[in-house]
């Protein structure tokens, strides 16, 4: 029996948060940065199977991969599974920029959706979700992180100053990779 998975990505702040709540469960997650092909999809669930069942393709063992989208309520939405690409081309201060003229704090309401996709050679993709919500800042703050974590803030504090053990208490991707864990452990070591 194995209790160690891998995990293909090329975010290492991905890495280390994957780690944090599974190393204690007693799973083992080896990277892999082998990438695979992001399906533009409304439904970031699709997207994690559809790259998880790619991965298994190609590895011919059992993978997990994780895609999240970002939610904000005065935006209808957006970015949502959009969220990469978004952070590519306008990054945080586009987003501020729409945003600007949007005020009080329930306004600013803004969900992360994290899911994990898991496949093995022979099986349907599963996915585990997890999401937290919280509000877009007013302005950038904190120095660690990545991506929008300097303007996604709970209770006034962004993801980017809070520090990792912080975020890992209440993250969507704590909650998804907890979801993971505690199923890996009853169900999936090879
Ligand atoms: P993806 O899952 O890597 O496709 O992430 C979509 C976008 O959201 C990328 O721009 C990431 O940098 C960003 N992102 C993913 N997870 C987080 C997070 O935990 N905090 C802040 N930004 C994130």
């Amino acid at each position: 029996m194995t209790n160690q998975i891998i995990f293909v990505t090329g975010n290492p702040h991905k890495v280390a948060e994957a780690v944090a709540i599974c190393a204690p469960r007693g799973i083992t997650i080896v990277q892999n940065d082998c990438g695979y092909p992001e399906l533009q999809d409304d439904d970031v669930a699709r997207v994690a199977a559809y790259g998880a069942e790619h991965v298994v393709n190609r590895l011919d063992c059992a993978v997990i991969v994780e895609d999240t989208g970002l939610y904000i309520d005065a935006l209808n939405g957006f970015p949502g599974p959009y969220a990469a690409y978004v952070y590519d081309t306008i990054g945080n201060a586009g987003i501020l920029t729409l945003m600007r003229d949007t005020g009080g704090n329930d306004e600013r309401r803004a969900t992360f959706r994290s899911i994990i996709g898991y496949c093995k050679p022979g099986m349907t993709a599963i996915t585990f979700e997890g999401t937290v919500t919280g509000r877009i800042a007013y302005e950038e703050r904190g120095a660690g992180g990545f991506g929008y974590d300097p303007i996604f803030e709970i209770d006034g504090v962004a993801f980017a100053s809070m520090g990792d053990d912080a975020k890992n208490k209440v993250s969507h991707r704590a909650k998804s990779f907890e979801k993971f864990a505690e199923w890996f452990i009853r169900h999936g070591k090879a």
